[in-house]
């Protein structure tokens, strides 16, 4: 295990696109769904790591809205990958004292997956540490359409006039509602991209990326991006 860096500014929330597992296969000639299975270990790291740091959310981009255009037998290798992961970590979570929660349009989920995610958030729900959110079938777009949606209803029902609607009031009708907005972003695989992840949390997140592919990504790279993290100047519009 590397030796630790102290860490002087811990961010409150990270969130981590995990990019790169298709071309880690590819780089060894194995299918990409290998490079998935690969990933899973890097998750582990992270979410042991960060709960020891003091992160107090920790967000990963596991599914996107767009994913489901991959071919079929890649997305469902993936929904199995995700429900054997909630089976084999569940323990494992509880002892880190995990918060496990899911943002995105679970919805839409196949059902066998719905059901290990529910069982997982219910057994984690009395924690008191981290929360993982797990974002699946999740789209930053998706997220504000389903809150417009909500934010409409409400209006109309007479909840609140449309005057009330701020962007604070916005905030408590995203999946990610009562949690502080992401303060770190981390991206691997060389992509600079968002990719629908957070655009509204987003807004003033630091950003950080690396060309490491997501199953080569250490638990001393991750350090190195919260020291980094701690040394940026994060004036939101001030001077
Ligand atoms: C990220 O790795 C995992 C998911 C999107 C689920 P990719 O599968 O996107 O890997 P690359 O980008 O093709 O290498
Ligand atoms: C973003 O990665 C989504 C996840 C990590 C789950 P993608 O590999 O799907 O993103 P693009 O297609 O390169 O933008
Ligand atoms: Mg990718």
């Amino acid at each position: 295990m590397p030796q630790r860096p102290a860490l002087t500014v811990v961010p409150r929330h990270v969130a981590i696109i995990m990019d790169g597992n298709g071309r880690w296969a590819k780089k060894r000639g194995l299918p990409r769904v290998a490079g998935h299975r690969e990933g899973a270990k890097t998750v582990r790291m992270v979410v042991r790591t960060s709960g020891e740091v003091g992160v107090e959310v920790l967000t990963l981009y596991a599914f996107s809205t767009e994913n489901w255009r991959r071919p079929e037998e890649e997305v469902s290798y993936l929904m199995n990958l995700l429900i054997s992961y909630l089976k084999k970590e569940l323990d494992e979570l509880c002892r880190e004292n995990v918060r496990l929660r899911a943002i995105g349009d679970i919805s839409n989920l196949p059902r066998e997956v719905q059901q290990a995610l529910l069982e997982a958030i219910q057994k984690t729900d009395n924690n008191t540490g981290m929360i993982l959110n797990l974002a699946l079938n999740y789209g930053g777009k998706d997220e504000l359409v389903r809150a417009i949606k909500r934010i409409y209803r409400d209006v109309e029902s007479g909840k609140f006039p449309i005057d009330s609607v701020t962007p604070d009031l916005i905030d408590t009708y995203l999946d990610t509602a009562s949690q502080p907005d992401p303060d770190l972003i981390i991206r691997t695989s060389g992509e600079m991209r968002l990719s629908n992840f957070l655009l509204w949390q987003g807004a003033y997140s630091e950003l950080w990326f690396t060309d490491t592919l997501w199953p080569d990504f250490t638990e001393e790279e991750y350090l190195k991006a919260l020291v980094d993290y701690g040394k940026r100047g994060r004036r939101f519009g001030n001077v």
